[in-house]
């Protein structure tokens, strides 16, 4: 059973998340996990004025995906950073090139599950999982979010992401925060959640 981990990251802390979503999944017997980036679409000058160059140099090695991967998988688990409360545009542009699977069906009944970050406490975390939900419905996929038998999603003792809809971090508005062990342990359940799911699904 294969789960697919399928990402963007500007200055890692989805990157961040998404090692936490796969030591998740790894929980699973039998679950085989992927880390794969989308394409990068911005220009290296425009990366660099952003700050993005070197951080990004630390995950590099993490393969860019090709659509074809995800009709390979049994799960795929999306994590995306906000942008004005939707998916970033590197993520919506590989999303756009999957008419092909849509045509075909490719990704009907296969898990689908979402994580993000976003700068602000309150900038768009919920928007960005829920938005990006519809496309995984277009596909036929099965959405998978954070249930509450993640208890950590409940505390207001600190400041923290991860709602019923899928984990999250706050990056802060300079990038300066670092996902939290609570986040940390929302993206953790997340992997291994969507994993046992799609191990009873392909069983
Ligand atoms: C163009 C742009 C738009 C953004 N829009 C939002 C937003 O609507 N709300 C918010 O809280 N943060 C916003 N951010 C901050 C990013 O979400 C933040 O940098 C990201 O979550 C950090 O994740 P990363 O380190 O994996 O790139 C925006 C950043 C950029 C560059």
């Amino acid at each position: 059973m294969k789960v697919l981990i399928v990402y963007y990251s500007m200055y890692g802390h989805i990157h961040r998340m998404a090692e936490a979503i796969a030591e998740g999944v790894r929980e699973v017997s039998g679950a085989e996990v992927l880390m794969r980036r989308v394409p990068e679409t911005l220009p290296e000058e425009v990366l660099k004025k952003m700050g993005a160059l070197e951080v990004q140099k630390g995950f590099a090695n993490v393969p860019v995906c090709s659509v074809d991967e995800l009709a390979s998988a049994d799960a795929v688990i999306f994590g995306t950073p906000t942008r004005f409360g939707n998916m970033c545009g590197q993520m919506r542009q590989f999303l756009d090139a999957t008419g092909g699977l849509w045509a075909k069906g490719a990704l009907v009944g296969k898990v689908g599950s979402v994580f993000t970050s976003s700068g602000t406490q309150h900038g768009g975390q919920e928007s960005t999982i829920l938005s990006f939900h519809i496309t995984l419905l277009h596909h036929g996929m099965i959405v998978v979010g954070l249930p509450y038998s993640f208890q950590g999603q409940t505390r207001t003792d600190e400041v923290s992401g991860g709602s019923p809809y899928g984990a999250s971090t706050i990056a802060g508005g300079k990038g300066e925060r670092v996902p939290t062990e609570n986040e940390l342990a929302a993206a953790r359940f997340q992997g291994r959640h969507v994993a046992a799911i799609a191990a009873k699904l392909t069983k």
